[in-house]
């Protein structure tokens, strides 16, 4: 017995609507899709107590960080729910971190430390149960690497086959293993991440394939709930921004997404100003921003490889997001990003380049006085610093093209006697 359906798909662009178990990924006028939930029938019914009386659940879906929110997620049954499950996070005070930014406090939510080792795995888990709820058996993505590690790890899970496309020999290889590793089909192509994003869209309609890359409604469903998991940290206390990286942009159109709806049942009281961070050389939303021109997409370079997109697909719902918000948008360089990568990590939380931007971006907007320093501040990390051990590896060794190594700690060689040891031991 199925749950009634209790969503329906709005189209962001003509607000056309469709089932909510129509397999569709966009409208027929080419817009993306909004999950709308029936709202109403939930004030006053489910409230922050509802979420915090399911924390510590040792059984079920409510131990995960995602289906704890599940009136606000999409209300399956719970045979349709894959889960592992996934968020739960740290939120770690950074106070090193902070004092590198600028601001009196940091707060940062470690996505990469989900089961895959990245934010990912909170969008996967609720588009492959929407994969398994429409009886779907084939599932693929286009990504710059931790998509593709997600959706093969939830498609093994749910005996589901992952086809995967990524950019040949333009992915860290923490990702590229985890992809193989998981037995999905994987298929380099020869293009960037936007041309295998419209590959897999064409593969996929022409197959009956279901496609989850975060274009899939239910994929940004999940994904809220790092938003709301940062809220349930800090006890339902809002912060005044919540910052972080912008690649295909579905990441923060699902923050703004569910702190709406947050703000909508009354659960929280204001609404959390986002700042998105692109990598400059992959900075269609950025242009748009600045310019208030249509976006138009970009050749993307920077090596913060997983954001390296030009054409992202959740434009139009990242915008709505952060004018609602009172959002902004900035961009910061490899070097930038690099630097703060070097600060993140030394102070013992870690993460990976394109997670980084989020604190090379805090950094910035302080300094450019948008953020003041006493502002509370969580700062969102979104993959695993082991996701691109070589990235770290050719910093610390000096060796990575056109970055200089601000804060190199290179391994010393001592071969094997005691008097070389200590030798580097001392060494400055
Ligand atoms: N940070 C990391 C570590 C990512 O892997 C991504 C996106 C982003 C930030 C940007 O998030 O796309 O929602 O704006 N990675 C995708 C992938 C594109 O294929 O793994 P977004």
């Amino acid at each position: 017995m199925s749950d009634p359906v209790l969503w329906e798909l709005v189209c962001v662009r003509c607000a056309a609507r469709y089932p909510g178990l129509e397999v569709r990924t966009l409208c027929g006028c080419g817009g993306t899709l909004d999950v709308v939930h029936a709202l109403e029938r939930l004030k006053g019914v489910v409230t922050a107590q509802t979420f915090d009386d399911r924390l510590g659940a040792r059984q079920g879906v409510y131990r995960s960080g995602v289906w704890r929110f599940r009136e606000l997620i999409l209300p399956l049954d719970d045979a349709s729910i894959v889960t592992k499950p996934e968020g739960n996070t740290n939120l770690y005070e950074a106070p090193r971190v902070a004092s590198y930014v600028g601001l009196d406090a940091l707060w940062l939510k470690h996505e990469g430390e989900n089961p895959t080792g990245s934010f990912k795995d909170r969008g996967m888990t609720c588009g492959i149960s929407m994969a398994r709820r429409l009886g779907m058996e084939r599932v693929a993505v286009a990504s710059t690497g931790n998509t593709s590690a997600s959706a093969a790890s939830y498609a093994a899970q749910a005996g589901m086959e992952a086809i995967v496309f990524v950019p040949e020999g333009k992915i860290a290889y923490g990702k590229l293993s985890q992809a193989l590793a998981y037995g999905a089909r994987t298929l380099q192509i020869d293009g960037d991440f936007d041309a295998a994003m419209a590959l897999v869209q064409q593969i996929c309609a022409a197959e009956g394939i279901y496609l989850l890359n975060s274009i899939n409604p239910f994929r940004i469903e999940g994904q809220k709930a790092i938003g709301f998991e940062v809220l349930q940290d800090m006890g339902w206390q809002v912060p005044d921004w919540i910052v972080l990286p912008g690649g295909n942009l579905g990441n923060n159109a699902a923050l703004s997404k569910g702190m709406g709806e947050l703000l909508e049942l009354g659960i929280i009281d204001r609404l959390p100003r986002i700042a998105v961070v692109q990598a400059a050389g992959a900075n269609p939303l950025y242009r748009a921003w600045v310019s208030g021109e249509p976006m138009s997409p970009v050749k993307a370079e920077t090596l913060a490889t997983a954001i390296k997109i030009g054409d992202p697909v959740s434009f139009d719902k990242s915008m709505r997001g952060l004018r609602a918000c009172g959002g902004v948008v900035c961009e910061v360089s490899d070097q930038a990003i690099m630097d703060a990568k070097a600060q993140v990590d030394a102070s013992g939380i870690g993460a990976e380049p394109a997670s980084c931007a989020t604190v090379a971006g805090i950094r910035q907007l302080v300094q450019a006085g948008v953020i003041p320093a006493e502002a509370r501040v969580c700062g969102v990390l979104t993959g695993h610093l082991l996701k691109d051990p070589d990235t770290v590896v050719s910093y610390h060794r000096g060796s990575l093209d056109g970055i200089a190594s601000t804060w190199a700690n290179a391994p010393i060689s001592v071969g094997s006697g005691i008097e070389s040891a200590l030798l580097g031991m001392r060494r400055g």
